[in-house]
């Protein structure tokens, strides 16, 4: 092969990640080449401690200076699989301003960064792809980016995290608490020893914020992602969810709000526990898999679902990403670029609409049904049904509402706190997916 037939690669990060691209680019070799029409090499590995047992990576590939890396004048497109904020976004920046193309999986970097990369890489005129980074292996930014980029997306909703689905699927499926199915999810190697990112929710939320930008045409960061983690769900919720034929997911939901009056147009983005249907098709998304629902004006409603994370299944979207920027080169073009025209506002959480479960113990005693339906209609909510489970002197009510704003929940939930016959509000838990 001469030299212009080839593209070489220099790979940032050995971990999960980049020892599966790295394989997969040797034991592909040949398929890779023919669909690129140009051979693929990596031509050097950085990584932190060279002492790690790296098994099938050449090691003299590897070095522990990832400046020379993304310095070196021979190497076209870097791989970044290293993570994080820094040293992942100087290295991006030098090897653009190199006239390098990048390809990475980092959902963090890209959701604090995003604006400042996608206009580095305008500047250097190089391709910046990044499907790995939301959903592992499930096609779903280049899709809005691209196949839907003729249409106008209304809603994104999706399970996005791994980790927490593994944890409320064992929590459902067998009555696990949530410190049981969080040991369980870190036995298995799904959860990490620090938590915090998944069960907080700031991997869904930086995911999120990646998702809501493309679909909506604005930039958006994790900032702007109202976030509640996993944490605070009780093995008691989930039993009463599923009672009531609902099961609890952690949703990512970014949509364009409803127009009231003469106001611009803005849109909302949030991650929470959320409760549904147990026929919808997102409930029989379990374990660690994850699903995006896409809702168009024109294409109606789209699933991709899919493995959204593990060292092999995002190595096949970061191959993807790879083989397209090698055919943008063939043909001297470059990849479609970010459009954020759109610029829209991004409403607070009191603006965004859904409907609530709230469940609360209450003094066993007549008028209790009266005076906390005439609490939550003062607040101009809804209710939908009401359930009671007498306890000797207390009760348990469980109320769903109708759809109603944040902001008028919030002030319901003051109000019922308020009351003498409520002892507690043992919860809230928003509900999604109810046809009426
Ligand atoms: P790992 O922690 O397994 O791997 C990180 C790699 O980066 C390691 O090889 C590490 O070296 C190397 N590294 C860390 N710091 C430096 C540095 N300063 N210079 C050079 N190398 C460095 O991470 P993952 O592979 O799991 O994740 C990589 C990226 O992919 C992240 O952005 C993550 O969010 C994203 N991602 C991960 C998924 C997954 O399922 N794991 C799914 C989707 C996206 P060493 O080996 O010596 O420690
Ligand atoms: N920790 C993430 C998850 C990995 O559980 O989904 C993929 O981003």
């Amino acid at each position: 092969m001469s030299n212009d037939r080839v593209l070489r690669v220099g790979l940032l990060g050995a971990g999960n990640v980049g020892a599966e691209v790295a394989r997969l680019m040797v034991a592909n070799q040949q398929d890779l080449a023919a669909r690129s029409g140009v051979g693929l090499v990596i031509t050097k590995i950085a990584v932190r401690d060279l002492n790690v047992p790296r098994p099938g990576i050449d090691s003299s590939l590897l070095t522990n200076d990832a400046d020379s890396v993304v310095s070196d004048p021979s190497i076209d497109l870097i791989i970044e699989v290293i993570g994080g904020v820094e040293p992942a976004r100087t290295l991006i920046l030098k090897a653009m301003s190199n006239g390098k193309a990048v390809v990475t999986a980092n959902k963090a970097l890209l959701a604090k960064h995003g604006a400042e990369l996608f206009h580095a890489s305008d500047l250097a005129d190089v391709d910046f792809y990044y499907e790995a980074a939301v959903a592992g292996a499930i096609p779903i930014l280049r899709p809005l980016a691209e196949s839907l980029v003729g249409d106008r997306v209304q809603r994104v909703m999706g399970i996005i995290n791994g980790t927490t689905n593994y944890i409320l699927t064992k929590m459902h499926e067998t009555g696990a608490s949530f410190d049981g199915a969080l040991a369980e999810a870190q036995s298995l190697g799904y959860a990490e020893s620090d938590p915090t990112a998944d069960v907080d929710g700031f991997d869904a939320a930086a995911k999120a914020a990646i998702l809501a930008g493309l679909a909506f045409h604005t930039q958006v960061t994790d900032a702007d992602v109202y976030r509640e983690g996993i944490r605070g769900i009780t093995a008691d919720d989930v039993s009463v969810a599923k009672a009531m034929g609902f099961v609890i997911k952690l949703l990512a939901i970014a949509e364009a709000n409803e127009l009231h009056g003469s106001k611009e147009e803005t849109i909302s983005v949030r991650v929470h526990p959320t409760m549904i249907p147990l026929t919808h098709p997102l409930a029989s998304v379990r374990e660690s898999f994850n699903a995006v629902f896409v809702k168009c004006e024109s294409a109606g409603d789209l699933m991709f679902y899919g493995r959204g994370a593990g060292g092999t299944p995002t190595a096949s979207a970061i191959l993807g990403d790879l083989v397209a920027v090698a055919r943008n080169r063939n043909e001297g073009s470059l990849g479609p670029t970010e459009t954020d025209y759109a610029d829209l506002d991004i409403a607070p959480i009191g603006v965004s609409r859904t409907r609530y479960l709230i469940r609360m113990d209450v003094a066993d005693v007549p008028g209790v049904l009266a005076s906390v339906a005439s609490t939550v209609a003062k607040n101009n909510v809804s209710i939908l049904t009401v359930r009671q489970e007498g306890r000797g002197a207390d009760a348990e009510l469980v109320v769903l509402t109708h759809v109603a704003t944040e902001s008028a929940l919030a002030n319901t939930l003051k109000d019922l706190q308020q009351l003498d016959v409520v002892k507690q509000v043992v919860s809230m838990i928003r509900v999604e997916g109810l046809m009426s």
